[in-house]
């Protein structure tokens, strides 16, 4: 748990205005990355979310359709959308949280590592933009690897004088959301009721379903099963990648997962208690810097 997030979440509340007409407290969200296969059924989740008032869509290429097409939607948030380079700073202005899924996806064969090169400048710019047009934002990493995105991220913030290691999170909502259905569907318990803590980090055997720690707890499960459903786990983003063969990765269980988490830190935002949702941040859980954990987003 990471209490310490709750502080930052504070601060924000403070600094930040509310919406005259509901009385809720007004928020922006960016999504870079927002024109693709993740970013779509993103905005459109984000979209749906009451908490949001105004979802900026940026993407190098295709946000004006996309723009268009969200913004039709009647829920409250004001959509618009920003394209290149020139487009960024307006689009991060004022944001409160920024989501990133931007960056190429794996095909057949490759491993999350293999994305680095690419991925790993696309992350840079796009941090560099973000300590400089909005600073104080939560930062919600997807872009892959994550074990390195973040790491990446820190280190551009720390270099532009904004790193709070409270407000970047790597995103690994997808495993515990994969760890509760397959676990549900084993133990034949409504998912529903399920939660599953992954702790580690999101690459292969990095990723660690606590199934120990599993509710509701059952003693149906063999060790051998249990086994199973771990390497499941840690191979579904694999699993995903070879059912789609060559058309990237995961988008709408990603998309989903996304929405998940991003109602999470604005929940917390907004002082709602008890909001704890396992993601991958710095830590000193374990010798390692960052690590994926459970972490408490409210008062
Ligand atoms: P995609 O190719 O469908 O979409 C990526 C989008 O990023 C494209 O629209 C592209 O134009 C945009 N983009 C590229 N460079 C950009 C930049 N500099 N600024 C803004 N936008 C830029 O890929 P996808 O399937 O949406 O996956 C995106 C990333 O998310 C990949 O790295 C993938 O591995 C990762 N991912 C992570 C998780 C997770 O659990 N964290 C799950 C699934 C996918
Ligand atoms: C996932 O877990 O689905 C993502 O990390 C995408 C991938 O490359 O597996």
């Amino acid at each position: 748990m990471r209490p310490s997030v709750m502080r930052s979440a504070a601060q924000l509340l403070r600094r930040r205005n509310y919406s005259s007409a509901s009385g809720q407290q007004a928020r922006k969200v960016a999504i870079l990355g927002a024109a693709g296969g993740i970013g779509q059924p993103l905005s459109l989740l984000m979209k749906l979310n009451p908490l949001v008032s105004s979802l900026s869509l940026y993407d190098i290429a295709a946000t004006p359709g996309v723009a268009a097409d969200v913004s039709h939607i009647n829920s409250p948030a004001l959509v618009k959308g920003f394209m290149a380079d020139d487009q960024l700073a307006e689009a991060l202005d004022g944001a409160d949280l920024v989501i990133i899924p931007a960056g190429v996806p794996r095909k057949p064969g490759m491993t999350r590592d293999d994305l680095f090169n690419i991925n790993a400048g696309i992350v840079k710019n796009l941090c560099t933009a973000i300590a400089k047009y909005c600073p104080n934002a939560l930062v919600n990493m997807i872009s892959n690897p994550v074990n390195s995105t973040v790491p990446i991220a820190a280190e551009v913030f720390k270099k532009a004088g904004t790193y709070d290691e409270k407000r970047l999170f790597g995103v690994t909502t997808l495993d515990v959301v994969r760890a509760r259905t397959f676990y549900a569907g084993k133990a034949n318990v409504d998912v529903n009721t399920v939660d599953v803590p992954v702790v580690g980090g999101h690459a292969g055997i990095t990723i660690l379903p606590l199934f120990s720690q599993a509710t509701p707890s059952t003693n149906a499960l063999s060790a051998e099963e249990i086994k199973a459903l771990t390497k499941r786990t840690q191979e579904g983003g694999t699993e995903v990648v070879e059912a789609k063969a060559g058309k990237g990765s995961a988008t709408l269980s990603m998309a989903y997962a996304g929405a998940v988490f991003g109602d999470a830190c604005l929940k917390g935002l907004n002082g709602v208690p008890d909001i704890v949702e396992c993601s991958y941040v710095q830590s000193t859980v374990t010798e390692l810097p960052f690590f994926a954990s459970k972490i408490s987003l409210c008062k």
